[in-house]
């Protein structure tokens, strides 16, 4: 893709976003779960949402610590959408918000003690993502971040083809855990997020949005491929999904 196709592309993929509470597959009772069992962390930890869209996990930490959370996002549209949903909230006043590259963060080594990442390590790749931002945090700190991940060693065909286009650096969760063992972490749990948690949260809320929106050529691309998407997941959610990593620097 080209420049300005890519443009083009981020532009509709973010207007089929608007307004929606997720920009990914995800769950507040899931995510709490995984944060009940995070023991380590001090009482108000030190937070950096990365790729946080319009804060779905952001506020989420926030309420959840009472602690202030730096979310980071390449989208103005979703940044905006997060700085209106916090202040509704009354949690203004714990919302960094960032409009800025998640990987080129100006922050100083060892200053984050609990970094969240939702559905977004991916546009880096996950190894990459791991390596940068290994330095953010503090010493014995945690990264609890979902990356699309095999389920099996024996992918179905079809499958394999979609994401071998979509997203060829996708691995298995045990290639995962290398990656993240390589990147200067120990993993200390995974969990998947379940498939109903895709479709009540994030494909159906899509579904609607599909049928408000005003329809240009670039966005009935885009929901061409989202359609596609959730065609191939219907059919193959066993062999994949979305693996939260809770990992911490060794
Ligand atoms: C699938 S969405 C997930 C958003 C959010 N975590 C959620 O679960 O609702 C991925 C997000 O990553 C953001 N993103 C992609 N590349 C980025 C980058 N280099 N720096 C910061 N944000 C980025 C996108 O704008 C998008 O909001």
């Amino acid at each position: 893709m080209n420049t300005d196709s890519l443009t083009e592309y981020v532009a509709a993929l973010t207007d089929l976003h608007r307004g929606l509470d997720r920009k990914g597959p995800g769950e507040s009772d899931f995510s709490r779960n995984i944060l009940s069992n995070l023991s380590t962390l001090p009482l108000k930890p030190r937070i950096a949402d990365l790729g946080c869209g319009s804060g779905a996990s952001a506020l989420l930490l926030a309420q959840h610590y009472q602690s202030t959370v730096m979310a980071v996002d390449s989208s103005s549209v979703f940044i905006d959408e997060l700085k209106a949903r916090a202040k509704q909230l009354g949690l203004e006043h714990l919302i960094i918000p960032i409009h800025g590259d998640m990987a080129k963060l100006d922050r100083s080594v060892g200053s984050v003690d609990l970094l969240w990442s939702e559905g977004a390590a991916y546009n880096l790749g996950f190894e990459q993502a791991l390596k940068i931002w290994r330095s953010l945090l503090a010493k014995s700190g945690i990264a609890v971040i979902s990356e699309m991940s095999w389920f099996t060693d024996d992918v179905p065909e079809p499958a394999s083809a979609y994401w071998q286009n979509a997203y060829p650096m996708m691995g298995t969760e045990a290639e995962n855990i290398d990656r993240a063992n390589r990147s200067g972490f120990s993993v200390l749990s995974t969990h998947r997020l379940p498939s109903q948690a895709w479709w009540v949260n994030y494909y159906e809320p899509l579904r609607e949005r599909m049928q408000q929106i005003e329809i240009t050529p670039s966005i009935q691309s885009v929901i061409r491929e989202t359609e596609e998407e959730m065609r191939v997941f219907e059919k193959f959610s066993d062999s994949y999904g979305y693996t939260f990593y809770v990992l911490q620097t060794t």
